[in-house]
């Protein structure tokens, strides 16, 4: 049985513990948390999970084996080097850290340690992103492709829209986006990018950016966070184009969450694909894969090798962004 820690018990440390509880082979049996309340909130919930204000102290009291960081973006790299140090593997949310630096010291400590280092790129776990992935290795589309993905709303406060903490949006958020497009689309090259101010945060809210891949695909991101809007991915290529994406075709009185994408092969009449689907379900594959990662060595789907180039396109989104000009990706 893998005992857990968890580092940080807000938003993300309350979902994973959800998950873990469909996860065979492991028990949450810490938590960590600077903040009085958010450890008084979850020990209501958890009253035999041990809780403590500083991971240091969860560390050296020896009672979890792996750990699972949950906790604003920039204090990622010192609670992973800490927990790989001490020998433990480490789960960390997305993004891996606050810089492409940040992400190469994490690595570098998972190395010495020979640790399992994995990034919760939860979308390389989803059932519906997946399936696009599949339409477009199997080459219905063709080859190359232009992924056309636009986010906006409201977005989250606090850390998140602070530069050094949390990044923004074209961090946080879109880098799902890039994760993602690298998986498919191979070695991000080059950026182009423009930002605009929406809002008086101090990390950029709002940016358009493409983003070229040596393969020749590319990817064009625009996300802001402050003004709302709407949402919408699609994905062309000379013989077809998919549209994914959450429906409006549900059933009234349906309760149930689905996924649909649909797809017009050649341009012609479109093939509509619907099947049931739950957002928590990625959550729980990613925290199933990670034990299977520690307990049978299965190879890691999402390491930190892989999600520090993600952070390499983010790095590449933001400076292009306010400077203007071509950056290469580099990492
Ligand atoms: N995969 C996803 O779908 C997804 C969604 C949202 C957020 N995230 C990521 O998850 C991470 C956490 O986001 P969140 O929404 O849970 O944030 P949150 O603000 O809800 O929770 C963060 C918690 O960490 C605590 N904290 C801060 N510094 C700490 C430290 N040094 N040690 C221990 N606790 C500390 C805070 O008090 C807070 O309770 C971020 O990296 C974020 O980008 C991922």
């Amino acid at each position: 049985m893998v005992r857990l820690g968890i580092i940080g018990l807000g938003g993300m440390g309350n979902l994973h513990t959800q998950a873990l509880a469909s996860v065979r082979g492991c028990t949450v049996t810490a938590g960590v948390d600077v903040l009085r309340k958010a450890r008084a909130d979850y020990a209501e919930k958890h009253p035999d999970v041990a809780l403590y204000a500083d991971h240091k102290a969860m560390l050296k009291d020896g009672g979890v084996d792996a750990v699972l960081i949950c906790t604003p973006t920039l204090s990622h790299k010192e609670i992973a080097v800490d927990a790989l140090r001490s020998g433990r593997p480490v789960l960390t949310e997305k993004p891996m850290a606050r810089t492409v630096a940040d992400c190469r010291r994490m690595i570098d400590a998972a190395d010495k340690a020979n640790q399992v280092l994995m990034v919760a790129h939860c979308r390389r776990f989803d059932k519906n992103w997946g399936r696009f992935a599949q339409i477009v290795a199997q080459g219905k589309l063709g080859r190359p492709l232009l992924w056309r993905s636009v986010a906006a709303g409201t977005g989250p406060g606090a850390w998140f829209m602070d530069d050094r903490e949390g990044g923004g949006p074209l961090l946080d958020g879109a880098v799902h986006n890039y994760d993602f497009a690298n998986l498919m689309f191979g070695e991000p090259d080059t950026v182009v990018s423009s930002a605009i101010s929406l809002t008086n945060r101090s990390a950029v809210d709002t940016a358009s950016a493409v983003v070229r891949y040596k393969s020749g695909d590319q990817l064009m991101m625009s996300w802001a966070w402050g003004p709302r809007g709407e949402g919408a991915h699609d994905v062309m290529g000379p013989k077809g184009t998919l549209l994914f994406g959450p429906g409006d075709l549900k059933p009234a009185g349906d309760g149930n969450e689905y996924a649909y994408l649909r797809i017009w092969p050649n341009g012609k009449e479109q093939k509509l694909v619907r099947f049931r689907y739950s957002s928590m379900d990625m959550y729980i594959e990613e925290d199933r894969h990670f034990i299977a990662c520690i307990t049978a060595g299965k190879p890691c789907l999402a390491p930190g090798t892989e999600s520090m180039k993600a952070v390499a396109v983010a790095e590449a989104v933001l400076k292009a962004g306010v400077k203007g000009g071509v950056r290469k990706v580099a990492w």
